[in-house]
């Protein structure tokens, strides 16, 4: 496809989405355990310069210890911010843990919940995710709910019972609600590989979350944002943008450079 016509189609797409119910177009940043204390600060008074347009939310989930750094910078920015992760309980003695109260201080919009990285490495199992999502939801942080199959289970065409799963995990515990979240869509063999799905496995998998969501009932899940993730570049984030169903996306390496994050939220505004 030319430049012009994907141009012309992000274009397009973005429109619709607004007079489609005003919603906002999502770019999110996931720095994982990435990035200092001075590389932050260089990379927000870059992104404090950059005028972000109105349609476009974006949204930097740094480690926790540099939340602070957020806190002082962001406060008259259109950018705003959450943490990767958060405690399922309140508080008291979960050592290591970070409750949504804390979060809430450190001025957080947002939290991730259910990163592939969390469920495979720190055994995070479904209903862990719920209880995640409960916890950030009753305290008015918007959790973005990560969800994703990995390459055996897209080979064996059972992903869409996965994802399914995974999304029925979190609905069970949190009903109504789940109409204030976010879903990120994120292959797990996508994730910092550089592949990236087809254009029609995009859009095909992305289709069966909305009528996932739709199948829980309550009209008010229609406007759940589905982000991509997995291998998002200033490269690709283009076509994908033009899919329908997809709200935003979810950034892990390409966010971690000022350069190239400030690309994608060009390549994604429109004028
Ligand atoms: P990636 O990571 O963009 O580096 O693939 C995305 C994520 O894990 O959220």
């Amino acid at each position: 496809m030319e430049r012009r016509e994907i141009e012309e189609i992000v274009r397009r797409c973005v429109m619709e989405k607004l007079e489609n119910g005003g919603k906002e177009y999502i770019v999110a940043a996931n720095w994982k355990m990435n990035m200092s204390a001075k590389a932050i600060k260089s990379f927000l008074e870059e992104m404090n310069q950059v005028e972000i347009p109105k349609h476009l939310r974006t949204i930097i989930f740094p480690p926790y210890p540099y939340l602070n750094i957020f806190q002082k910078m962001l406060r008259y920015s259109r950018i705003t911010y959450g943490a990767q992760d958060i405690a399922k309980e309140e508080k008291g003695a979960y050592t290591g843990e970070v409750s949504a109260d804390m979060l809430i201080d450190m001025g957080c919009s947002y939290t991730l919940t259910g990163h592939s990285e969390r469920r495979s490495y720190y055994a995070e199992t479904p209903e862990i995710v719920a209880e995640k999502t409960r916890a950030a939801i009753m305290h008015s942080l918007t959790p973005v709910i990560c969800i994703g199959e990995t390459l055996e289970q897209r080979q064996s065409g059972r992903y869409k019972e996965i994802l399914k799963a995974q999304l029925d995990a979190v609905e069970a515990s949190v009903r109504e609600s789940m109409g204030v979240c976010m879903i990120a869509y994120e292959p797990v063999w996508a994730i910092g590989t550089g592949v990236i799905p087809k254009i029609s496995e995009i859009r095909d998998t992305h289709k069966f979350i909305h009528e996932v969501l739709i199948s829980y009932g309550g009209t008010y899940r229609k406007t759940v944002p589905i982000l991509y993730g997995g291998s998002v570049s200033e490269k690709n984030v283009r076509e994908s943008a033009s899919v329908k169903y997809v709200n935003g996306f979810l950034i892990g390496g390409a966010s971690l450079n000022a350069e190239r994050f400030k690309t994608i939220i060009k390549l994604l505004s429109v004028d």
